[in-house]
C-alpha cells in the first residue's frame, strides 16, 4: 500500500464540530478472513470468529491478508431515544472513516453502501482507502430495528499491505441539522494585501437554515477576544457564507468561528491556528549569520558562500585570504583550494549602502569536513520522483533571492529520480531527460557559492526504482567528481535484496560493508563529498557511522508532514542519540517538512500547524541535525522564510561545539531538552507535546537541569531578553518556548 498511509491517519483537522447528536460508538468487531456472501446476513455463527479493533489495520493486529477479503461484524443496539432527540429525524448515519482499500457495508443483511471496487467488479479493482465512509439509512426505513440488535457487516478487500478498517471507532448516529453544517477556516490576504482569516459556513442540506455566524480572533493565553465579527446568515447546499476577519500575523492567535442555528439553538464551532511570524526583521546593514568556521581537505576545491543578510547590493572583501583562495566581491562566494593542512584565520568584510560589518573567519584545512551540520535543500519532500533540473535551478535561485543563502543554506541536493533507465555502454551512470547537464548545473551552483548534492543506492535499484550503484561504485564516484558533486545521499533500498541472501546478514559488518565500499571510492576523488548515509537507523548506524567516515546518517524511516510523524521521529527516536553527534559526524532525523511539500507534482502547505513547525525547527536545531529544506523554495511564503531564517535559532544548530541536545525532563506532556553552546550558555527547548495549551513554570525543572540561579534568559524566536525571575511561560499545544540561558 501507499507510503503516505500512516501519515494521513494523524492529519490534524482544522475543522472541529461541536454539539453532535449523541452517537453509539463501536470499537471492536468480530472478524473472519476470507469471503462468504452469507456473512452479510443476520444469523451467522460467529463462534469461530476472532476479535478485532477497527482503530488499527488488520495487518498490525496479526492478520495476514495481502490480496484478499476479510469481514467485520458488529452488533449494535440503536436507541430510539437518539431519534427522539434529533431535530431532524431524517437519517441514521453509519460513520466508518477510511477503509483499506474497498468495502461493501450491510445492515441487517442489506447493502447500505460501497466505496472503492473489488477485483471482480466490472471496472476492476480501485482503492479508496482514504475516503471517509458515511453510509446513511432513512430513519423511517424498516431496516432499522430500534432498541434491538442490528447487525452491521463490512466486507473489506485489501491489496498490498496493510489493510482493514483503521480509523475507528465507528459511530452510529441520528444527525441534527447542525451536523449537516460545517465551518472551514483558511488564511490569506485581501485585495490590499492585508492578512485575513476566511471562515466559510457550508451546508449539505437543500432547505435553508438560518442563524448567527460569529468569528472571533482570540488570544489563547488570556482568552481575550481581540476582535470579532458576527452576522445573521441563511445558508443551504447551494449557498455558503464566508466571513473575512483580519488579524495580526506577528502574534499567536486563534480564529474561533461559531454558527448557532436559530431553530434548534444548537451550534457548531471550528478553530484555526493561523501562521504567525516571530523572527524579527533583519537589520538593513550587513549581518553575518553563519558559523565562523569551515572545514576542507588539502587540495580540495572550496565552495563556500558567506551568509550575510542586509540590503543588497552588497560588496565583500577580505584582506588576508589564505593563498589559493579568491572571494567574489559581489556574492561573497569563496573558491579555490588550499594545499597545506592548517588553521587559517582571516577577516571578511561586507558593505552595503547602510553600513559595514566584518567577521573573523577560520578555515580548518585538514581531514574533517562538515564542522557544523549541513544546511540546504533536497528535492524529495517536495517533488519526489518528478524532480527536474529546472526545478532545482528554480529553488536555488529562490534560495538566493529570498535570502536563505544569507543564512547559510547552501547545499542543493537532487534526490531520487535523476537516473536514466540504463547505464552507458562503458558502464558509467547516465542521467535521464529531465537533467540536460549535471556538469552545467554543478558549475552554476558553484559560481553562486552553493554546493551540489546527489542521491544513489548501494543496491541494484533505488527506492524509486531507478538504477543504483551496485558493481559500479568507483565509476559512480568518478562521475560525481566530474559533475562537481559535494554531497552524496546513499540510500540502502534495493541493497536489502542482496543483504537478505548474505550468510552473515545478522552481523553489523554486513550493514557496514556497502557503505565502506563507497566511502573508499569517494575519498579517492580530488574533492570533498559530504557522505550522507540513509539506511533508516539499521544496526544502530550511529555507533559506526563515523567509522565509515559518514558525515551524517539517517536515524529513522521517512518523515512526513504530520504531527504523528514529527513526534515519533523527534521525540521518541532521538533522545538517546546525543552521544554520537560531533563536528564532522551528525545524526540525521530526516529533512524538514515545512513550506509546500507533496512528494510529487502536487504540492500542498505542510499539514503541521504553525506551533508544530516552531517545534520542528527548534528541535532540529537542538539536535544538531542536518537542516535540509524539503519544500519548493520558489513558492515559499513569508512565514516559512522567517521560520528558517532566524539567525539566533540557526546559531544553535550551527554552534561550533557541535553537542547535540539531551532530553533532561519528561513531565507528562512537557519535555525539556538542552544543549551546551560554545559560549558557555545553553539552548533550552521547553516543549508541550500535549493536546492542550499549558502554562509551565520553568523553575520546577531547575534541579534536573542543574540550574542554581539564572544569569540571563533570551527568547530565541522573538530575539528578546526575558526576566530571570519570572520564568513561567504559556506554551501552546504542540508548541515550544525556545530559550538561550546562562547560569
Ligand atoms: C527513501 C528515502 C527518502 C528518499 C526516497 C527516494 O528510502 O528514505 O528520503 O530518498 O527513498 O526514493
Amino acid at each position: 500500500m501507499k507510503k503516505q498511509f500512516l501519515l494521513l491517519l494523524a492529519m490534524a483537522g482544522m475543522v472541529s464540530l461541536s454539539s453532535w447528536a449523541q452517537d453509539v460508538v463501536l470499537e471492536n468487531a468480530k472478524f473472519h478472513a476470507g469471503d462468504d456472501a452469507a456473512w452479510a446476513g443476520v444469523n451467522v455463527d460467529e463462534s469461530s470468529w476472532s476479535n478485532i479493533k477497527n482503530s488499527a489495520t488488520w495487518t498490525s493486529q496479526g492478520v495476514k491478508i495481502e490480496n484478499g477479503f476479510g469481514w467485520y461484524r458488529y452488533h449494535v443496539t440503536i436507541p430510539k431515544s437518539m431519534l427522539d432527540k434529533s431535530d431532524l429525524k431524517e437519517t441514521v448515519d453509519f460513520v466508518l472513516g477510511g477503509v483499506d482499500d474497498a468495502d461493501e457495508t450491510y445492515l441487517n443483511g442489506k447493502l447500505i453502501g460501497k466505496t472503492g471496487r473489488f477485483p471482480s467488479d466490472e471496472k476492476g479493482y480501485a482503492s479508496q482507502w482514504s475516503t471517509k465512509r458515511n453510509y446513511r439509512v432513512k430513519a423511517n426505513s424498516s431496516l432499522i430495528k430500534w432498541d434491538a440488535d442490528n447487525v452491521l457487516a463490512v466486507r473489506v478487500y485489501n491489496a498490498g499491505d496493510p489493510g482493514g478498517m483503521f480509523e475507528g471507532p465507528i459511530r452510529v448516529r441520528v444527525p441534527n441539522t447542525i451536523d449537516n453544517l460545517s465551518i472551514n477556516i483558511s488564511e490569506g490576504t485581501d485585495g490590499k494585501g492585508v492578512v485575513q482569516s476566511f471562515s466559510t459556513l457550508k451546508s449539505t442540506m437543500q432547505a435553508s437554515k438560518s442563524g448567527v455566524f460569529a468569528v472571533k480572533v482570540v488570544d489563547p493565553e488570556t482568552g481575550e477576544t481581540l476582535s470579532e465579527k458576527s452576522m445573521k446568515v441563511s445558508i443551504n447546499e447551494k449557498k455558503d457564507k464566508t466571513i473575512a476577519v483580519p488579524y495580526d500575523n506577528h502574534r499567536m492567535v486563534r480564529i474561533v468561528s461559531t454558527f448557532t442555528e436559530t431553530k434548534s439553538g444548537l451550534s457548531c464551532t471550528a478553530q484555526y491556528i493561523p501562521k504567525y511570524i516571530l523572527t524579527p526583521a533583519a537589520p538593513a546593514e550587513p549581518r553575518f549569520n553563519t558559523a565562523p568556521i569551515y572545514g576542507v581537505r588539502p587540495g580540495s576545491p572550496v565552495h563556500f558562500r558567506f551568509g550575510v543578510s542586509g540590503e543588497k547590493p552588497m560588496k565583500f572583501s577580505a584582506a588576508d585570504l589564505p593563498a589559493g583562495l579568491t572571494l567574489n566581491p559581489d556574492n561573497g562566494a569563496l573558491s579555490g583550494s588550499i594545499e597545506k593542512a592548517g588553521s587559517y584565520t582571516f577577516t571578511v568584510k561586507a558593505r552595503n549602502a547602510k553600513g559595514e560589518q566584518s567577521q573573523r573567519f577560520t578555515i580548518r584545512c585538514g581531514s574533517k569536513i562538515a564542522l557544523t551540520p549541513p544546511m540546504g535543500w533536497n528535492s524529495w519532500n517536495c517533488w519526489g520522483l518528478s524532480v527536474t533540473q529546472d526545478k532545482v535551478i528554480s529553488s536555488a535561485k529562490a534560495l538566493i533571492d529570498k535570502g536563505l543563502a544569507d543564512y547559510g543554506y547552501c547545499y542543493m541536493n537532487i534526490d531520487d529520480g535523476w537516473e536514466a533507465k540504463e547505464r552507458n555502454a562503458d558502464g558509467t551512470i547516465a542521467v535521464n531527460e529531465k537533467f540536460p547537464s549535471m556538469k552545467d548545473l554543478g558549475d552554476w551552483l558553484h559560481s553562486e557559492g552553493l554546493k551540489f548534492g546527489i542521491y544513489s543506492s548501494p543496491g541494484d535499484l533505488t527506492c524509486g526504482g531507478y538504477l543504483g550503484s551496485i558493481d559500479h561504485e568507483l565509476q559512480d564516484a568518478e562521475s560525481y567528481n566530474s559533475w562537481g558533486i559535494d554531497y552524496l545521499k546513499y540510500d540502502w533500498c534495493g541493497y536489502g535484496r542482496k543483504h537478505r541472501t548474505e550468510p552473515d546478514n545478522q552481523t553489523v559488518a554486513s550493514y557496514v560493508r556497502p557503505y565502506l565500499l563507497m566511502e573508499r571510492y569517494l575519498r579517492q576523488q580530488p574533492r570533498d563529498i559530504f557522505y550522507s548515509l540513509c539506511q533508516y537507523g539499521m544496526a544502530d548506524v550511529w555507533k559506526w557511522g563515523e567509522a565509515v567516515d559518514a558525515n551524517s546518517w539517517r536515524t529513522t524511516g521517512d518523515i512526513t508532514d504530520t504531527w504523528a510523524s514529527l513526534y515519533h521521529i523527534g521525540f521518541e527516536l532521538q533522545p538517546e542519540l546525543y552521544p554520537y553527534a560531533k563536528p564532522g559526524h551528525w545524526n540525521d532525523p530526516d529533512m524538514l517538512i515545512v513550506g509546500k511539500v507533496g512528494w510529487s507534482n502536487n504540492l500542498r502547505d505542510s499539514r503541521l500547524t504553525p506551533d508544530e513547525q516552531y517545534t520542528h525547527i527548534s528541535l532540529w536545531t537542538l539536535l544538531a541535525s542536518n537542516m535540509l529544506i524539503g519544500c519548493d523554495i520558489a513558492q515559499m511564503d513569508e512565514f516559512t522564510v522567517a521560520l528558517l531564517c532566524n539567525n539566533e535559532v540557526n546559531a544553535v544548530n550551527q554552534d561550533i561545539l557541535g553537542k547535540q541536545a539531551k532530553r533532561d525532563v519528561v513531565d507528562g506532556s512537557i519535555q525539556v531538552w538542552s544543549r551546551p553552546l560554545s559560549d558557555g550558555s545553553y539552548a533550552v527547548g521547553i516543549f508541550n507535546v500535549g493536546k492542550t495549551d499549558a502554562r509551565v513554570d520553568f523553575k520546577k525543572y531547575f534541579p534536573q537541569l542543574g540550574i542554581k540561579s539564572l544569569k540571563s534568559v533570551r527568547d530565541l524566536w522573538r530575539q528578546q531578553d526575558l526576566s530571570t525571575s519570572d520564568v513561567s511561560y504559556f506554551i501552546p499545544t504542540h508548541g515550544v518556548k525556545y530559550l538561550k540561558i546562562a547560569y
